[in-house]
């Protein structure tokens, strides 16, 4: 989620419609945002500063200092370690000001010191937002960068109807969402990724499976998703819950993995292959369990596609592909062969001499290799470390 760990200030006037910011503190802390919020003494009258500082858990700030201690609350401090200001509901009073560079308040006074995006949600009767004046003090705020979350229409606290009522809550937050995502690296981008086994049946009780967790996989899709890019997970069966905010579809054996995955192919500007897909199915899946009889049984395989490959042989020029390799000898020459037979933009090696790396383990050790030949070998990390050093590859290479 692009709100996660920033740093939003909250700055609330004096509005009736301030009542609806208790809410909207509420998603923001929901979704992981650092919530700090700043009042006009104006606000104080509409909603209390003990309902906004228990709900964002920070204390709420009024003052230039604070009434019992003296403490100064350093305005320039605030504003600069903010991620996004947020003024809402922004008053016709406290848009005049901050269009005209007044700073009577703490509030206002942050507002002026602030570097970081500044977004407000204006709350009035409807005269007085369609008072030229109004309309010019907007104007102004947007020429200078601050960005205007618009104002709904409906019924007014005035019993008037029209425009002026403030964003709603859910508005505003899904407003934040997308303005944080603009500014990830990754945001407009589509990523596919595979994780996790695939089984392969050969009665209706028994499949040929391997030991893989999804671990990894999973971890670069969530990466990927917090660098902004819109994530399809294609996952065999795995026990790990599905990340948050990414389109997950569960597939069982390698046929139905790579028919999910060309589906997505096409559109995906970054495609991972993380998953073990087994190379040999069953020549044919018996209908009935299959009965112990003779002391020797064997099951005819066939091999299975290569997705990796065959999504290589279809790759357009902007698209980055990514493979992994697990070996157990001749890692690198291996890796690198991999790498150019399956047309790769860089390729993830494993080898299974490391302690703590390859399957089901919560660790890996990786190195990285790309189509230069270039290698990177990295220290043995979580997986959602490795995950990081990956991503921030193919941020480099997007
Ligand atoms: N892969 C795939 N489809 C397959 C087999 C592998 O997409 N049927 C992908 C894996 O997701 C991984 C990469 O290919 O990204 C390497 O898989 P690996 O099993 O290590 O290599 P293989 O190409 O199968 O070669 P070998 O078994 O000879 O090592």
């Amino acid at each position: 989620m692009a709100l996660a760990g920033k740093n939003i200030v909250i700055a609330v006037c004096g509005s009736i419609a301030a009542y609806k910011i208790a809410s909207l503190i509420r998603l923001l802390v929901k979704a992981d945002a650092q919530v700090n919020v700043i009042m006009s003494k104006e606000a104080t009258a509409f909603i209390t500063p003990l309902t906004l500082s228990t709900l964002s858990k920070n204390p709420v700030l009024i003052d230039y200092y604070q009434p019992n201690t003296g403490e100064w609350n350093n305005h320039v401090e605030i504003a600069l370690n903010a991620d996004y200001i947020v003024v809402a509901p922004a008053t016709a009073n406290t848009i005049a000001k901050m269009a005209n560079g007044l700073c009577d308040n703490l509030l206002t006074a942050v507002y002026l010191s602030a570097k970081c995006p500044v977004l407000f949600a204006p709350a009035m009767d409807l005269d007085m937002w369609k008072h030229p004046s109004t309309q010019a003090n907007i104007s102004k705020l947007s020429s200078y960068g601050n960005i205007l979350i618009p104002p709904g229409n409906g019924e007014l606290a005035s019993g008037l109807v029209g425009e002026g009522r403030l964003a709603e809550p859910e508005e505003i937050m899904n407003f934040l969402v997308k303005f944080s995502a603009q500014e990830l690296p990754l945001s407009g981008k589509k990523a596919l990724v595979s994780a996790g086994p695939t089984y392969e049946a050969i009665d209706p009780v028994r499949f040929i499976g391997n030991h893989s967790s999804g671990k990894m996989g999973y971890a670069i899709a969530r990466q990927l998703e917090i660098l902004g890019a819109d994530v399809t997970l294609v996952s065999g069966p795995s026990s790990l819950k599905a990340p948050d905010r990414v389109h997950t579809i569960s597939v069982t054996s390698a046929a139905e993995m790579l028919n999910a995955c060309e589906t997505y192919f096409e559109d995906a500007d970054i495609v991972v292959m993380s998953a073990a897909v087994a190379d040999y199915t069953p020549v044919e899946v018996a209908t009935q369990k299959i009965k112990k009889k003779e002391n020797e049984f064997s099951i005819e395989l066939k091999k299975t596609a290569d997705i990796l490959a065959t999504l290589g042989a279809k790759k357009r020029e902007k698209q980055l592909l990514i493979g992994f390799a697990l070996e157990t000898n001749n890692e690198l020459e291996n890796a690198k062969d991999k790498l150019i037979r399956k047309n790769l933009d860089f390729i993830v090696l494993n080898s299974m001499q490391d302690k703590g790396a390859g399957f089901a383990t919560d660790t890996n050790k990786v190195t990285i290799i790309d189509r230069s030949g270039n290698t990177n070998e990295f220290s043995l990390k979580s997986k959602e470390e490795v995950a990081k050093d990956i991503c921030s590859i193919i941020v480099k290479l997007s």
